[in-house]
């Protein structure tokens, strides 16, 4: 009989492995990306640096970066064929089942021709191959979304620009101001990692059992669908909208915590004081708030969690301020939590190769509490079920 305090519900306070990408200290309110501080790396990196550092474990000098670029540029460029699966699904498709589907095509595509499972799986440069083309495709597949949705075409990559600029390009077909090109490249950054959160453990777990990276990104993009993971900036945008402004939020927030609502974008599942990525997004934030010129944004923003905290002790967590920083720069909220997907593919993919390079089954136990031991009527054992019947019970593997 298993005690009830040995279960650990929600895997909560479980250290499933050890990880060299990145330090989630909750006490300190820090979070390291391969011992850096994400803070640092948001203020001095381009997005690019960042994917590089969580692969390769160190930042890329010029010509690592140099040619990162170069193999981005050569891959950001929309597939005709992942547009026409696009295309096949109906205009209304949640973006993130339509991106879930077009890295499924990816995959089926780049692994066609492979005889067995563990051809498909491939080496660690492989691999590493496979981790750069993701990073730089999804941003077409991201853009495109949010312009198929409005019925335009898909807009041609520039190769002047760098990966957050010309992922702006290609969502709007403008190019971006300097303000928004910045804040959008932080909040990649941002993004980017967070240790075995609920996506990553999953395409952690898909890896373990040897199935192949494409495999292993799908499952990812389910699990950062739900809005207790990722869909939660969608789902911030959405409170903001049902408050409206500032004067409402002592009156929604009373609705809302007497019919024992979730209040987007707070809390965390680590953090207890105060998620460490949320001040440099905040700031990214004001800075876009002054450049478009809406302060109503700032005071709601401010109000909603000063009420909220003063209520419940309960913090902002990195989609409260992500989701209207998205908002701002013009992105539909169905596109937040795509974009969330383009940033975090890094960190997925860095621990995909993790994995692979000391690989466990992940595979763990549970206590049984469904009916005791019954019998369909009139079946009679055989002799080697009677034998099995009577040795003694073993553990609910
Ligand atoms: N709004 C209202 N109450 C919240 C809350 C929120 N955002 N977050 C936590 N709480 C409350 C819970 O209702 C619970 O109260 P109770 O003990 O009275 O039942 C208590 O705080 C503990 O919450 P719990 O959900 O058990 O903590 P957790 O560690 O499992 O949850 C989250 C972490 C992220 C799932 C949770 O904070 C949440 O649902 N947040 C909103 C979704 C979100 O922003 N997700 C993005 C995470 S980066």
């Amino acid at each position: 009989m298993t005690d009830p305090s040995d279960i650990k519900k929600g895997l909560a306070g479980v250290v499933a492995d050890h990880t060299a990408v990145s330090k989630v200290n909750p006490d300190t309110n820090s979070l390291l990306y391969r011992g850096y501080p994400v803070q640092e790396l948001a203020a001095t990196q381009p997005f690019e640096a960042v994917a590089y550092l969580l692969w390769h474990g160190e930042l890329p000098d010029t010509d690592q970066l140099r040619a990162l670029r170069a193999t981005e540029r050569r891959f950001r460029r929309l597939q005709p064929e992942v547009r026409a699966v696009m295309d096949l699904l109906p205009s209304t498709t949640h973006p993130m089942d339509e991106l879930r589907t077009a890295v499924s095509a990816i995959g089926a595509r780049e692994t066609a021709g492979t005889t067995n499972v563990l051809d498909a799986v491939g080496d660690a440069d492989t691999n590493l191959g496979r981790s750069v083309r993701l990073f730089a495709e999804l941003p077409a597949i991201v853009a495109y979304g949010q312009r198929r949705r409005r019925g335009l075409e898909p807009v041609e990559p520039r190769d002047d620009l760098n990966y957050a600029a010309n992922f702006l390009w290609m969502t709007f077909g403008e190019e971006p101001a300097l303000p928004v090109v910045d804040a959008f490249n932080r909040s990649m950054i941002l993004y980017a990692e967070h240790s075995f959160n609920a996506s990553t453990f999953t395409a952690r777990v898909v890896t373990s059992t040897l199935s192949d990276m494409y495999s292993a990104v799908v499952a990812a993009i389910g699990a950062l669908k739900g809005p207790l993971h990722g869909g939660a900036n969608e789902a911030v945008k959405h409170i903001l909208d049902e408050i409206g402004s500032a004067e409402n939020v002592g009156p929604w927030l009373d609705r809302a915590l007497a019919d024992k609502r979730k209040i987007m974008g707070f809390g965390h599942r680590v953090y207890k004081r105060g998620d460490s990525r949320v001040p440099t997004m905040k700031a990214s934030l004001d800075a876009l708030v002054d450049f478009y010129d809406r302060p109503d944004v700032a005071e709601l923003y401010a109000a909603l969690e000063a009420e909220f905290v003063e209520r419940k002790g309960i913090y902002p967590n990195l989609d409260y301020p992500s989701g209207p920083a998205y908002d701002l720069i013009g992105f539909d909220t169905l596109t937040f939590t795509p974009i969330f997907v383009a940033s975090r593919v890094t960190g997925w993919t860095a621990h995909i190769l993790e994995q692979q390079a000391s690989n466990s089954l992940i595979r763990p136990l549970s206590a049984y509490n469904g009916p005791d031991e019954r019998h369909i009527a009139g079946y009679v054992p055989d002799a080697t079920e009677r034998e099995a019947a009577t040795r003694p019970e073993e553990s609910a593997a």
